[in-house]
């Protein structure tokens, strides 16, 4: 079978799931340019390629997990955030392109030019605390999350992309282990927002593969602000920067958390909807 057959194939095979229908043509590409190891350029050059029956079986395994729903970046082991290839297992989120909004606001506001301390609640992956790393040099950051299996995969990635000298990782319920001494210029986040009513009518890609403890925050999904944006207010330096996504319709709870902050600003996705809230501690108000 050529390479060109094998992907029609598979295209075919994915198109059976209607939730699968819309990309199962990249998906079959790139399931077996992953097995080939080569890139989209092979597609152009030979796609008249033998694809041998060892290779052709592996795809198929792939294909398989596919049509199970698994998230094509769990089964190709990454996912690229703000322009970094990230590795991504089931312990951790995929990184989400409205996420990379609250990275651009973020490196918008700070000064590239100071040594920052700086840090990401939950950070997963470490999509956020590395894309902010790599874009402020003189920047430190910490990076906490609860789930030590997301923190493995978040020290693998930092020490691939050679930033692990200025993202330091550790286990934390929100701020609870981070040094009360410390004080800090910005704290991230894009903590787990989804309203626990909704679990059902979530995607299936999402529900049954992404870790739970990433996804659900209560009954309204607004448990992990309610405690993070206090911690925060005593974490951050007085004019710190906050700054964490928000799900669909929490903008009016959000603010309503941050009503003794300053600057408090909402930014919109490309769907038009508040994706990331900013704010500023003041001087006085939270002791
Ligand atoms: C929505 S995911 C975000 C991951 C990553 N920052 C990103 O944007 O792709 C939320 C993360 O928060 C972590 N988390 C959930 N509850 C937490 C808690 N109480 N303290 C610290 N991290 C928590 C989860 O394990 C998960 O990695």
């Amino acid at each position: 079978m050529t390479l060109r057959e094998a992907i029609a194939e598979g295209a075919g095979r994915l198109s059976s799931e209607e939730d699968l229908r819309e990309n199962a043509q990249r998906d079959a590409e790139l399931l077996l340019l992953h097995v080939l190891r080569a890139t989209r350029t092979l597609l152009f050059t030979d796609s008249d390629r033998t694809v041998s029956d060892r290779e052709f079986s592996e795809y198929n395994s792939l294909l398989e997990r596919r049509l199970l729903g698994e998230p094509i970046q769990y089964i190709l082991g990454e996912q690229e955030f703000y322009g970094l290839p990230l590795k991504v297992t089931s312990a951790v989120l995929i990184p989400r392109p409205e996420t990379e909004l609250l990275v651009e606001a973020v490196l918008a506001r700070l000064p590239k030019d100071k040594p920052l301390r700086i840090i990401d609640v939950g950070t997963g992956s470490g999509a956020i605390a590395l894309a902010v790393a790599k874009h402020l040099p003189l920047a430190q950051v910490i990076a906490v999350d609860l789930s030590e299996a997301a923190l493995a995969v978040a020290r693998e990635n930092a020490v691939r992309l050679g930033l692990q000298e200025q993202v330091r990782f550790m286990r934390s319920d929100l701020l609870a282990e981070v040094d009360g001494e410390t004080r800090f210029d910005a704290v991230l986040s894009n903590p787990p927002y989804i309203p626990e009513t909704d679990r059902t009518s979530l995607h299936r890609q999402v529900r049954e593969f992404e870790p739970g403890m990433a996804l659900f925050a209560g009954a309204e999904g607004l448990d992990v602000y309610r405690r993070l944006i206090p911690e925060a207010a005593k974490a951050l330096k007085p004019g710190g920067l906050l700054a964490v996504e928000i799900g669909y319709g929490q903008r009016p709870e959000i603010e309503a958390l941050l009503h003794v902050w300053s600057e408090v600003e909402d930014l919109d996705d490309l769907q038009g909807v508040s994706r990331v809230m900013l704010a500023r501690t003041r001087e006085s108000n939270f002791d």
